[in-house]
């Protein structure tokens, strides 16, 4: 692995990579997304960052444009923070952030996005958010990881729409978010 390191370093040169030496450094990620709401499939890509990041910071966007969102910032803040809580995940945190991720990532002090793939039309949507962030900030890294399998076709859009109808959706998203999606009436989850 340093080996490695070493031989990159040589052909390319350090201040392009933007190694800071062969050791592995104390890598903070930012996994951000909308998170209306919170979903298994989510979950399951938090428990895999953190356990290869030092800290990774669950950051939801205030600003999004995504039309009417079913919970407000505040209560996905909040049901993040019981999910991270109850699952016991010790180097994870939640925030929100506005305006450019590479902004905040920068004010945080992080060296990568996390963001997940669950199919290849997420690689479609997330290719050129990656490539953008790479330009804006070379340094900040995104990594991608799959979910469980069993999550791929999980996405905060179906469970709502899914939701909306009446459909139950409560092996796909935390017990706590189905109460709250309960909460605000109107269907059966
Ligand atoms: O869960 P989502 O909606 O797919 O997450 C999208 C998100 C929040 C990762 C993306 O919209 C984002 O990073 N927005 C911040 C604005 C920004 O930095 N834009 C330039 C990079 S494309």
């Amino acid at each position: 692995m340093c080996a490695e390191v070493y031989t990159r370093v040589a052909i390319i040169g350090p201040r392009r990579l933007g190694y800071a030496g062969c050791g592995m450094p104390n890598v903070k990620a930012i996994y951000p997304g909308t998170f209306d709401p919170l979903t298994n499939g989510h979950l399951d890509l938090i428990a895999r960052g953190a356990k290869i990041v030092d800290h990774l910071v669950v950051a939801i966007l205030r600003n999004a444009d995504k039309g009417s969102p079913l919970f407000s910032v505040e209560e996905r803040l909040e049901m993040i923070r019981e999910a991270i809580e109850e699952q016991g995940f010790r180097n994870v945190s939640a925030d929100t952030f506005d305006g450019l991720l590479v902004e905040y990532a920068r004010s945080q002090g992080a060296q990568a996005v996390l963001r997940g793939l669950r199919a290849i039309t997420d690689y479609e949507y997330e290719f050129p958010m990656a490539m953008m962030n790479r330009k804006l900030d070379p340094k900040l890294e995104t990594l991608f990881m799959m979910p469980n399998e069993q999550y791929t076709y999980v996405s905060s859009r179906l469970i709502k729409g899914v939701f909306k109808l009446g459909g139950d959706v409560s092996e796909l998203v935390p017990p706590m978010v189905v109460r709250r999606m309960r909460a605000k009436g109107g269907a059966k989850a």
